[in-house]
């Protein structure tokens, strides 16, 4: 892969910094055994939580995902615990059903960027998978936490928000895990970054992506449930209107208790997505130079379908090709 000398002060730093330094199958679920209804009513068999909480100092406000400002702020504080709020999300399993896609779609060769990598699970997934892979996202907390996990030094890990994505080669298939797109809250948005993209495919190169359905937004965003995990403590409230409109926007806020010493630090985060159908991505990409080859439909087992329904899939992963 060709880098251009003139790497973006933000690139730079991370690639500076690099050298020193589950319903996917998702996000938005909690860990199957111990969710359980937050008004009380059992819906998991796992344990009761051992612990009491205790005292509750929320560190300073909500984050909100209304802007690129606030998606940064609310994945920073999110960052510390993502891999154990996602802790149930099969990255082994969603990198074969991936490479599956990108083989059948004949992906030109192997040189991937991995856009919106959060804390690195999709991206290592994929390296594991044989993939070179370079992985960016927008918020150095999230990568901060990729770095520091055991294969950094086989990704190259840099800043960038996905509407604006630098000049740092070209690639033969780039991909964005687990509803990344459905942050961007506007079509215009969505449109930029499909272009943003489009430029760095090589010719014939494949992109792939996967967005939330509506079942999603009805069910897991609009009901609240809690977990336990470890050291960490999850409520997810959901604020989303169970018969929210396709197209919609969708909210729930995120409390994270974590066990310090004898009492319990919290932070709040308020996720934001906008749902996105089959036919408004299929346009888009058009409109951005890209063309679609494929859609599937993801069952939360694991299954996939050559084809969405809103009404039966959890995630509709969509394929386009950089074609000339
Ligand atoms: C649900 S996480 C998924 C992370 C990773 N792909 C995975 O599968 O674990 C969504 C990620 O999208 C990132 N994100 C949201 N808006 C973005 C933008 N405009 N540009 C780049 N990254 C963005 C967030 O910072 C967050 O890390």
């Amino acid at each position: 892969m060709d880098v251009p000398g003139d790497v973006p002060q933000v690139v730079h730093n991370l690639l500076v910094r690099s050298c020193l330094l589950t319903p996917f199958l998702g996000a938005a679920s909690l860990h199957p055994g111990v969710e359980r209804d937050v008004r009380g009513s059992s819906t998991g068999v796992g344990p009761e939580p051992q612990r009491e909480l205790v005292t509750c100092p929320v560190d300073g406000g909500i984050g909100s995902l209304s802007s690129i400002e606030g998606v940064r702020r609310a994945y920073a504080r999110l960052a510390p615990s993502y891999d154990q709020f996602t802790a149930a999300d099969d990255y082994e399993s969603l990198s074969r059903i991936i490479d599956d896609l990108l083989v059948q779609y004949q992906r030109p060769g192997l040189e991937l960027l991995d856009v919106a990598c959060g804390t690195g699970r999709s991206a290592y997934a994929l390296h594991q998978r044989g993939y070179r892979v370079t992985a960016c996202d927008v918020s150095e907390d999230m990568l901060h936490q990729a770095d520091r996990k055991p294969l950094a030094s086989h990704v190259r890990f840099f800043v960038a928000d996905m509407r604006h994505l630098p000049d740092v080669g070209t690639f033969d298939v780039v991909t964005c895990i687990d509803d990344a797109v459905n942050h961007l809250l506007t079509a215009e948005d969505v449109r930029l970054a499909f272009r943003s993209v489009r430029r760095l495919l090589k010719p014939g190169g494949l992109y792939l992506f996967d967005v939330n359905t509506i079942t999603t937004y009805r069910t897991f965003w609009s009901q609240t449930a809690v977990s336990d995990c470890g050291d960490a403590f999850f409520a997810r409230v959901g604020r989303t209107p169970p018969d929210i409109p396709r197209g919609g926007e969708a909210q729930f806020t995120l409390e994270c208790f974590r066990h310090n010493r004898s009492q319990w630090d919290r932070s709040s985060v308020d996720l934001r997505q906008r749902h996105y159908d089959e036919d408004t991505i299929r346009r888009l990409l058009s409109q951005s130079g890209l063309t679609p080859v494929a859609s599937a439909g993801l069952h939360e087992s694991g299954t996939v379908d050559r084809h969405i329904n809103e009404d039966w899939h959890t995630k509709a992963i969509h394929i386009a090709r950089a074609t000339d």
